[in-house]
């Protein structure tokens, strides 16, 4: 198994380009089983889930080629229903959205339960199946063959659906569900999040007629079938974020580039909230750290509020702000698990259910410590730039899921980083 080296106190500084978005590559990968006819997916990052996810649907029958180095052509013509292998799906959650877009296209669908990042609590699907009941689907989980069937006899009819809880997946998995449906659909409480929307635009390019993707109300009118189109990704937000807080956490100057500065917001005010400095540019971000952050209060909410996968990230960081930190889940029931690890290199860090406390320290020193989760795994990453001393991550697959080349980059602005295989 491969491992990360980092020897912390460089200061980073030079410019850094950020790739496609993980969570829209993903459901826009699985929406071209709705297709049939080619489509050409550019900007899509190199990462795990999506070199999964490509196994996953050309196992199933779909002509995929890689094009350019992150340009796809993908046919799903022939792609065959109910046959995607437990084996694969079971590796990562994003699988689930097999269902909307299996149901959407062939009026059924049948997927192994998904994986992917635990943090500690439950990720049930409830709100997916709601919504596909909603629009005509009779759905069954086997909780011990750990699969989920859905039928619709009637062919999927267009209701109006309302979420419990802001669920990004459940907001896909039925948008995909119902842009070929009989009627019109209406997604109340949606999640806004920018994939939610480049989602819908990729399929308003194949010929859907969604509207209000973004807001919380999304109108879906089903359309008779769609048709190829090319279509490229938006920047990943989390990965530009991560970057943002590494270049703060150091105290360097790093141009954060090929972003969407609106879809960083949140990460920006919260950063000028601790003290450093965000310059905001028409697809870049520059970020300047000024020594010591400051202590702040943090809590995760669903778009446009901090992003709940930004979450370990900052904790790395205030274990060395001045003061007392509050950082508040307030999307998932738990995401704490990487606290241990941050203890190991002398953070004081205490966790009571929703809420960490956060309080300084003089230093950080490096330590063996693993990656429990994805965005975890990355935080051991920032940890590890800003600690004294050499700082060991293992398990770093995890990082693998979601950050394309995290060596390279961090190298390239100055890092002292290095894989190396156990
Ligand atoms: C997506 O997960 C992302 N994953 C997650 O990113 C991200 O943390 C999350 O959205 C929130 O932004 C992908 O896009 C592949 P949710 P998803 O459904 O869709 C509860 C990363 O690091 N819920 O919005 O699974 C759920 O338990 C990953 O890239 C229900 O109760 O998230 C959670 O508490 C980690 N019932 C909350 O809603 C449901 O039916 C938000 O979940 C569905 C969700």
């Amino acid at each position: 198994m491969d491992k990360l080296v980092i020897r912390g106190g460089a200061v980073l500084s030079g410019s850094v380009r950020i790739g496609g978005m993980k969570n829209a590559a993903l459901p826009i990968l699985y929406a071209c089983v709705l297709v049939k006819g080619k489509c050409v997916i550019e900007n899509v990052p190199d990462v795990r889930d999506v070199t999964m996810s490509i196994d996953i649907l050309k196992d199933m029958g779909a002509k995929i080629e890689k094009i350019a180095p992150t340009t796809y052509e993908i046919d799903c013509t022939d792609v065959r229903q109910g046959t995607s292998r437990p084996e694969l799906v079971q590796r990562l959650r994003a699988s689930y959205y097999l269902l909307g877009a299996e149901l959407g296209r062939f009026g059924r669908a049948h997927v192994s339960l998904p994986g992917g990042c635990n943090f500690g609590g439950s990720r049930p699907i409830d709100q997916h199946i709601k919504g596909f009941e909603a629009l005509g689907a009779r759905v069954v989980m086997d909780e011990d063959l750990g699969t989920v069937d859905c039928e619709a006899p009637n062919g999927v009819i267009g209701d109006d659906v309302f979420f419990d809880t802001v669920t990004v997946g459940g907001t896909m998995n039925i948008m995909l569900a119902a842009v070929t449906a009989k009627g019109n659909t209406m997604i109340e409480n949606a999640a806004r999040e920018p994939h939610i929307v480049d989602l819908a635009n990729f399929l308003n390019t194949c010929g859907a007629r969604i509207s209000g993707a973004g807001t919380d109300v999304i109108k879906i009118r089903g359309v008779r079938e769609l048709h190829g189109s090319t279509y490229a990704i938006i920047p990943d937000m989390i990965e530009a974020g991560t970057y943002m807080i590494a270049a703060a956490a150091t105290g360097g100057c790093v141009k954060i580039e090929n972003v969407i500065p609106k879809h960083l917001e949140a990460i920006s005010a919260k950063l000028e909230d601790v003290g450093v400095i965000v310059e905001e540019l028409d697809d870049a971000v520059i970020v300047t750290g000024r020594g010591q952050v400051n202590a702040t209060r943090l809590k995760t909410r669903p778009y446009p509020g901090f992003p709940t996968d930004m979450h370990p990230q900052m904790s790395a960081m205030l274990t060395r702000a001045h003061g007392t930190s509050i950082v508040i889940e307030g999307v998932y029931e738990n995401r704490f698990k990487y606290a241990e690890e941050l203890k190991k290199m002398g953070a004081d860090i205490t966790v009571n259910g929703h809420t960490a406390v956060i309080s300084e320290v003089d230093a950080l020193h490096g330590a063996e410590v693993k990656a429990v989760d994805l965005r975890a795994g990355v935080a051991m990453v920032i940890a590890g730039l800003i600690a004294e001393g050499e700082t060991t991550i293992t398990n770093i697959v995890y990082i693998e899921r979601g950050y394309d080349d995290i060596v390279g980059k961090l190298t390239a602005l100055g890092a002292d980083i290095k894989k190396v295989s156990e």
